[in-house]
């Protein structure tokens, strides 16, 4: 299974720019590190390794870009399905040889799951009760639920003791108490589940680590291939970067809690 590794500092040039060289498979790309580093409140240890799932996406490449530049970051795993390495979070097997292929890079101290997928071949959120079809719905909890819940599963146990923090890209509309519109059936549902795993396992993998963070994550209204449809009026669209760089800052500042947090790009929390 290929993943882009990326070490900081060494070796050869990294193309540094928002959507890395994923294509690059197995070679170490490399880049030049920028001083800047964000406001810690976690100290992960000089070094620290980061694993960013989804790295092709808007937002995943946003976080690869912006971890790049953080100092301590000794390497960062890129792992993306566009790498045409057979993973899909369609496929519970492909999910078992990515984690395979991970193990020898472990342990990570800071996950970030940033997959997700809201029109599913050609199939929009429903925005009616009539519009619901068993295909569609089931496909959407199958990538946004049960393929980020068996990520969990495998690379939880992968995580680094002590400080350590497992983010998953959720989604507001994913809040059962925010629901004040309807519509979007089940993209809200399987954002709801994803919700609901994330609050069970940070549970279970606490007992373990209680230092662990595990955080559902409100990224905004952010200019993606996954917003494009529904851009049309939002006053307050993001870049990619802006949104990823509050999240990151966010992160850093959490406190050790029992159970996940759920929170948005500027660290407000939202209610489940
Ligand atoms: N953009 C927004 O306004 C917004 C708002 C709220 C929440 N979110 C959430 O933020 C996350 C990232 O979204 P984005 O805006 O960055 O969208 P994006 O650019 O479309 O990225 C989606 C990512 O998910 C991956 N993915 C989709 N289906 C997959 C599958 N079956 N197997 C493996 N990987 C799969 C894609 O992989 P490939 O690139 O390899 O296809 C891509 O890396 C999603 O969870 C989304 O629900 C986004």
């Amino acid at each position: 299974m290929k993943t882009a590794r990326i070490r900081q500092g060494r070796h050869r040039h990294c193309p540094g720019c928002g959507r890395i060289g994923l294509a690059q498979s197995l070679s170490l790309i490399t880049c030049s590190r920028s001083t800047d580093s964000l406001l810690m409140t976690i100290e992960f240890p000089a070094g620290f390794r980061a694993l960013v799932i989804g790295a092709h996406g808007a937002i995943g490449a946003a976080f690869v870009s912006l971890l790049q530049r953080d100092a301590r970051c000794g390497e960062i795993l890129a792992v993306s399905r566009s790498l045409d390495n057979g993973f899909d979070l369609e496929d519970a097997a492909s999910i078992e040889r990515l984690a395979d292929s991970l193990r020898a890079q472990a342990p990570f101290h800071w996950v970030i799951d940033a997959t997700g997928a809201l029109t599913i071949d050609g199939i929009g959120p429903e925005k009616s009760l009539a519009r619901l079809e068993a295909s569609a719905l089931a496909r959407s909890f199958a990538i946004n639920t049960i393929g980020p819940a068996l990520l969990l599963r495998h690379v939880g146990p992968m995580l680094a003791g002590g400080d350590a923090i497992y983010a998953k890209l959720s989604a507001r509309v994913g809040s059962i108490s925010d629901n004040r519109k309807g519509g979007w059936y089940g993209y809200r549902a399987s954002k709801a589940a994803l919700n609901m795993m994330l609050q069970t396992a940070a549970i279970e993998l606490q007992r373990r680590n209680p230092n662990l963070r595990v955080v559902a994550l409100q990224p905004g209204t952010v200019r993606s291939a996954l917003s494009a449809p529904f851009q049309a009026g939002v006053p307050d669209l993001l870049e990619p970067e802006t949104s990823a760089a509050g999240m990151l800052q966010a992160m850093r500042s959490l406190a050790p809690c029992s159970g996940a947090h759920f929170i948005d790009y500027q660290g407000r929390p939202i209610p489940w």
